[in-house]
């Protein structure tokens, strides 16, 4: 098949765009490499632009005959989105809105859109499956539930159909580290603890520990890039086979504590880092966990790396890569 992949330059674009090469696909890759890199484009052809440039969206969808979009190009962090919602109400939201124009307009009808566990905010149940109500508590969450919306009207009036996949905590590397999170200022649990481990931070912060789960810190269903670029190839195959709209969790259905984390990448690592319990951090639900019993039953999704310690050590040789590379400590 011939397909668009926007953000393919970035962390788990970049995934999707592996498997997708792998497999012997067609790929063209749209990216304004504000947070990815060109060098992890491992597949397909790269075209630097950005979503709001609808003259380049235009071109590039009357050139090539795309068969399927997949929507990976977004802001992702909750502060900041916070401190700037114009920003993610423009790149998350409008910008998305430019590319579905595209598709319809370039009869385009199979859409996978990454959304985010953010659009349930702090769910009332431990378990969240789709139909918990959706209240974001944070521009980041709202900017993809708009999204999430659009589509849903949009696929009404229109033959676009839509996948979209609403990711929990996804982590870890390409087992053979040839990518990775490569974004600097990556605010993620697991990435910072690793940072940490390598001594490019002073120390780690646990963002309280008075919350009401067992060791009083948060908890959170951490997922492998891997099993999530599973999902998409799955979802994928289903609009192909003519599958209607649909909503499904990406989550292994339990969750670790950070506490659990931390001690769990010392293990890994061998190395002893500073971490620090501080205040609770604005925002962060006491425990997220995805109910992912519809994408297993509808899709046959089965993950293979439901593995903490898996998801770290391929985190680890990625980050011990990519400091090295650059010439730093390690
Ligand atoms: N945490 C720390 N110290 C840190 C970083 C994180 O204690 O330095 C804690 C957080 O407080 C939270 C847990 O580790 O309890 C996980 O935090 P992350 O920042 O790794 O991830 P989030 O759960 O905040 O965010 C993830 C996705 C978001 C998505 C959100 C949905 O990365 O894109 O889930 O709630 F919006």
């Amino acid at each position: 098949m011939k397909i668009l992949v926007t953000g393919g330059a970035g962390y788990i674009g970049s995934h999707m765009v592996k498997t997708l090469g792998e497999k012997g696909h067609d790929i063209v890759v749209y990216d304004n490499i504000s947070t990815g890199h060109k060098d992890s484009v491992l597949y397909g052809r790269l075209v630097i632009a950005d979503l709001a440039d609808i003259g380049a969206l235009d071109r590039l969808f009357r050139e090539e005959s795309f068969d399927a979009v997949l929507h990976f190009a977004a802001h992702i962090v909750v502060d900041e989105s916070v401190e700037n919602p114009i920003k993610y109400y423009k790149n998350n939201f409008s910008n998305a809105l430019n590319l579905i124009e595209a598709c319809v307009r370039h009869n385009v009808d199979k859409f996978i859109f990454s959304s985010t566990a953010a659009v349930y905010g702090i769910p009332e149940k431990d378990s969240v499956s789709e139909d918990t109500p959706m209240l974001p508590i944070n521009p980041y969450g709202a900017s993809k539930l708009m999204v999430e919306q659009a589509l849903k009207d949009i696929s009404r009036s229109s033959a676009l159909r839509y996948v979209s996949l609403r990711y929990f905590n996804v982590a870890g590397a390409d087992p053979l580290s040839r990518i990775g999170q490569k974004y600097m200022d990556a605010t993620h649990l697991i990435t910072v603890s690793l940072r940490a481990a390598l001594g490019l931070r002073d120390q780690l912060n646990i963002f309280g520990t008075d919350y009401d789960t067992p060791d009083g810190t948060c908890i959170r269903d951490y997922i492998h890039v891997d099993d999530l670029i599973d999902a998409h190839m799955l979802a994928l195959d289903y609009l192909s086979s003519g599958g209607g709209s649909r909503v499904f969790n990406c989550g292994y259905g339990h969750g670790y504590s950070v506490r659990e984390v931390v001690d769990k990448v010392k293990e890994v690592t061998g190395r002893d880092f500073k971490a620090i319990e501080t205040g609770r951090r604005e925002g962060d639900p006491p425990s997220l966990v995805a109910d992912s019993s519809r994408i297993k039953k509808e899709l046959g999704w089965r993950p293979s790396h439901d593995d903490l310690e898996y998801i770290i050590r391929t985190a680890w040789e990625w980050e011990k890569k990519l400091f090295n590379a650059q010439g730093s400590q390690t």
